[in-house]
């Protein structure tokens, strides 16, 4: 009897051992979902390693890198929105000032070529610098900040780790937060377990849905990252602020009003819509390409098909393209342990 029970325990504690391994998963570096093209970001510049992307991620968590120690990128990318930031039409930043666009959701970039709305910004580790540096983000220098990182008692450790040298340079900086953000994949939808054939289908509605947004929405919102990466104007009335887009970057006067095309992906966490953040629900866009859409200058031509501006949406229709939509958001993505504040 005695015995009996010892096996049991003994059982049970390998049992939980095991358990304990399997929750261990190794760390396997960047990986491309099967169903997803070849990456654009140059890995071969940056190669992601453990150590480069826990320091990153402790990085994008600390407001250390604002002027007075209030805002970490982290404000405005929150982990369980997509990294985009809920509820905030426009980015709030240090000492409460407003910005004048919407956060996109930090997901998938190491597919993008140009960043921000207007794609102001062509390599990923570049970017950190603008919202350090903006007046109404986190307000700071690049010289400032990596002073405070090389002062501090933690990090000259982390990136010695992560780079060989403790010395912090901003190369090395930079580095470590595009380690951090290109490991953060959305590749576990619903849509995604369809295309790979895991075993689960469509409801007859989405299925529905699937179809009509590839008919509609497929030109610009391409599959399977749902975006073509292209500026395009789609025929947003103009607001007071009068932000042109593209046109801010180029000065050519054919990208006047044109925006990057965003990712779909997420849109269920990543509420409110737009480079402005106007519409706070799906239901609201789709009423809006069907019955909203304004000739402005460089609107896409095929929003202006004999003499009908937008897409036409039909009641029902609507209904089927939003039951599709949702097959976008990712749960996995949004509550993943892995990219949540160390
Ligand atoms: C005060 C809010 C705020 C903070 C803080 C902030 N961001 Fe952003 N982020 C934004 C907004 C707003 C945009 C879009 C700006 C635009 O298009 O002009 C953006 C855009 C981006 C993009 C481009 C995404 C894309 O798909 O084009 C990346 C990447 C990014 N931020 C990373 C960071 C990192 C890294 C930090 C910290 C160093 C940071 N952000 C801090 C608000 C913020
Ligand atoms: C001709 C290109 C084009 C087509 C076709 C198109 N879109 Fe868009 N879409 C855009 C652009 C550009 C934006 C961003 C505009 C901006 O913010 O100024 C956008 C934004 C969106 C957004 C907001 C996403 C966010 O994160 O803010 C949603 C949702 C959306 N589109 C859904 C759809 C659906 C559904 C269809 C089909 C019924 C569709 N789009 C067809 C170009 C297009």
């Amino acid at each position: 009897m005695y015995k009996k029970q010892t096996v049991i325990i003994l059982l049970f504690l390998v049992g939980l051992y095991a358990c304990k391994k399997g929750l261990d998963n190794p760390f396997l570096g960047f990986q491309k979902p099967s169903n997803f093209p070849e990456p654009a970001y140059r890995f071969s510049t940056n190669e992601v390693t453990k150590a480069g992307f826990e320091l990153g991620r402790k990085l994008f968590y600390d407001p250390i890198l604002s002027h007075n120690n209030t805002i970490s990128c982290a404000s405005c990318h929150i982990s369980y929105a997509a990294f985009s930031h809920p509820g905030h039409n426009v980015s709030h930043g240090i000492h409460d000032r407003l910005g004048t666009r919407n956060s996109p959701p930090i997901m998938n970039l190491a597919w993008s070529t140009s960043f921000m709305w207007d794609g102001g910004i062509f390599d990923l580790d570049l970017q950190p610098i603008a919202p350090i540096t903006n007046h109404v983000e986190m307000d700071d220098t690049m010289a400032n900040v990596l002073n405070r990182l090389r002062i501090s008692s933690v990090y000259p450790p982390l990136f010695e780790q992560a780079f060989g040298d403790r010395t912090i340079s901003g190369t090395h900086f930079l580095k470590a937060l595009s380690q951090f953000m290109v490991m953060c994949i959305s590749s576990h939808s619903k849509y995604d377990s369809v295309m790979r054939k895991e075993g689960i289908q469509f409801s007859p509605i989405e299925e529905a849905g699937y179809a009509l947004f590839q008919q509609k929405c497929a030109s610009c919102h391409q599959e399977p990252l749902f975006t073509n990466h292209a500026f395009v104007n789609n025929g947003l009335p103009i607001s007071a602020l009068n932000d042109q887009g593209r046109y801010g970057i180029t000065l050519d006067s054919n990208h006047r009003y044109q925006f990057k095309v965003p990712s779909l992906r997420n849109i269920g966490y990543t509420t409110p819509y737009m480079h402005d953040g106007r519409f706070s629900s799906v239901e609201q866009v789709l009423d809006f390409y069907n019955s909203g859409v304004q000739k402005t200058p460089n609107l896409a031509s095929s929003f202006n098909q004999n003499g009908r501006l937008g897409i036409s949406i039909s009641a029902a229709e609507k209904t089927k393209l939003v039951a599709f939509l949702k097959t976008l958001d990712d749960v996995y993505f949004v509550r993943d342990k892995t990219l949540v504040e160390p």
